[in-house]
């Protein structure tokens, strides 16, 4: 074992129920920039996603088109697979419910909360809504003018259930959440959606029905097997799965408690009431942090199959290019908060961030250098006070940037690193190294060798956001792939290094003219 630190981060396990979308491609995101800035950054990363596959909803949507919901799975799990390539996401694994490993662990899970004594066999008489897989109060459902009942006004509909089920004493866990709530401060992000889950356990804690006996398409309860456990059970015990649960011996089990779960706002309550109370009944570590991500609108609607309006993550990355979209949609929104999806937008940000701002910067510094310094790193002379408070802009963003992250502000972290590439381009105009060429070489020179330290540094953190653009840059100030982690952060640019023929990375985006 490495004797690093560890950090395991995971995104939700997608439901198989329908094809992935832009939205779905958001959370992995997120997490993808966390597990390559924490490799880059030193630490024992594990990057998990995947698919949960069990449930009334799965079996449904597998009988709609006919297979066996195991065939079902199978193909909708791959689309969700697909994903990691048209993203560039770099996950250490990818789990699926349906795996035995994980009927095992869920199987055991199921015993530790018997053994503490929190599951009693009941009936469940309530609101179910397979879309959500979740069950609601009388008072959380109201019914609209077409008639039919759903879970709050613009939620999905609920139908009457009636069943055997066993119970998870919830109810007895008010208390202790709260506590740990107020323990662990970081537990929930962001504080709107903390103060959302404070709220709902304070207005008090009703048991929790964890098995389902009107359909079979679930991990069989112990012991029971006319019941499968409710999905959720199933899906929350996903996360420790992987690392080996039962078994604590397993080299994976250091990764526990995970350092970050990112979920979508929807599913917050499963995270953040009923996760933790399961874990803490069945004596098993609580996870450190749960960031609750917003939702995307595409063009100001609600991203939905029947509106058919659902961005397909692989074409909009196949006409932009996956970094842009990368950077886009981390920049675009704070995390946390809603965001739409507006293709002008998009080509904004891409013509204005990364072609002007960024692109040119790099190809403006690099074409000088390999036109006028011998296609080599120029040579560093004496530096003057506005090269060093460029260059200590540039130092400053590691730790900047570090801890944007570990708030998950990845907006502010991009924020922070394009300010030093408008002070880079700023310092260009005004040192303007192609009129030095006659007059003072050396001072030239170190005009050079200033842009392009600035260049390196930047890139180096651009890198867990844009991993192909910022290596094909790291390519051409030919930074070996040993300097490329944080420990090399302070690795200067070695003068007289030869440089490879630059190229540009990021090409101005312009929209094709419709012909009328
Ligand atoms: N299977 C559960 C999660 C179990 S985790 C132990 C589930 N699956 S889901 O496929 O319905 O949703 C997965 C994630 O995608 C959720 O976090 C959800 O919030 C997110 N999104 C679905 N549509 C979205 C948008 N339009 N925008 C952003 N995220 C969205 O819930």
């Amino acid at each position: 074992m490495s004797g690093r630190s560890t950090f395991y981060v995971t995104t939700p396990i997608y439901y198989v129920n329908d094809v992935p979308h832009i939205g779905h491609a958001y959370a992995t995101l997120a997490c993808d920039v966390m597990a390559r800035f924490k490799r880059l950054d030193g630490y024992d990363v594990h990057f998990l996603t995947g698919t949960d596959e069990h449930g009334e909803k799965v079996e449904k949507a597998a009988e709609a088109a006919v297979l066996s919901p195991q065939a079902y799975a199978d193909k909708v799990s791959q689309s969700f697979r697909d994903l990691i390539g048209a993203m560039n996401y770099s996950p250490d694994n990818f789990i699926r419910t349906t795996e035995k490993r994980h009927q095992v662990s869920c199987q055991a899970l199921w015993g530790k909360l018997v053994a503490a004594g929190d599951i009693y066999l009941g009936k469940y008489a309530g609101w179910y809504s397979v879309r959500d897989e979740a069950f609601y109060a009388d008072d959380e459902t109201e019914v609209g003018a077409d008639g039919k009942r759903r879970a709050g006004p613009v939620g999905n509909e609920v139908e009457w259930v009636e069943e055997p089920s066993y119970f998870f004493k919830l109810s007895a866990w008010g208390d202790r959440l709260l506590e740990f709530y107020e323990k662990n401060p970081r537990f929930i992000a962001p504080d709107s959606r903390r103060n959302e889950v404070i709220s709902f356990v304070k207005g008090g804690l009703q048991d929790l029905s964890v098995s389902r006996t009107s359909f079979s398409w679930g991990v069989p309860v112990p012991g029971d097997p006319k019941h499968v456990m409710y999905v959720w059970l199933d899906a929350l015990t996903n996360y420790i799965t992987e690392c080996g649960y039962p078994d604590t011996t397993n080299p994976l089990w250091r990764f526990w408690p995970a350092d970050l779960h990112v979920v979508g706002k929807d599913i917050i309550r499963f995270h953040c009431v009923y996760w933790p109370a399961f874990l803490m009944s069945a004596g098993v570590a609580t996870p450190k942090r749960v960031f609750a991500s917003g939702w995307w609108t595409t063009e100001g609607q609600k991203i939905s199959k029947s509106l058919g309006n659902a961005i397909d993550s692989a074409a909009v990355t196949a006409e932009f290019g996956i970094d842009p979209v990368r950077y886009f949609l981390l920049r675009e929104v704070p995390f946390g908060n809603d965001g739409d999806f507006q293709r002008r937008a998009l080509i904004g940000r891409l013509n204005a961030d990364l072609a002007n701002a960024y692109g040119n910067l790099c190809q403006r510094v690099l074409s000088i250098v390999a036109k006028n310094c011998g296609e080599r790193v120029p040579a560093k002379g004496t530096l003057v006070e506005a090269d060093v408070a460029l260059l200590d802009r540039a130092k400053g963003l590691l730790a900047i940037v570090r801890s944007e992250l570990d708030e998950q502000a990845f907006h502010r972290a991009l924020i922070s690193i394009w300010e030093v590439i408008a002070d880079a381009n700023r310092y260009v105009d005004a040192q303007a190294p192609w009129a030095l060429a006659k007059t003072d070489p050396v001072r030239r020179d170190t005009v050079l060798w200033v842009l392009a330290e600035t260049i390196r540094r930047v890139t180096l953190l651009v890198q867990p956001f844009m991993p192909d653009s910022a290596a094909k840059i790291l390519d051409q100030l030919a930074v070996p792939a040993e300097g490329r982690a944080f420990a090399s952060f302070d690795r200067e640019l070695t003068s007289g290094t030869v440089l490879p023929k630059p190229q540009g990375v990021f090409p101005r985006f312009v929209e094709a003219k419709v012909a009328s």
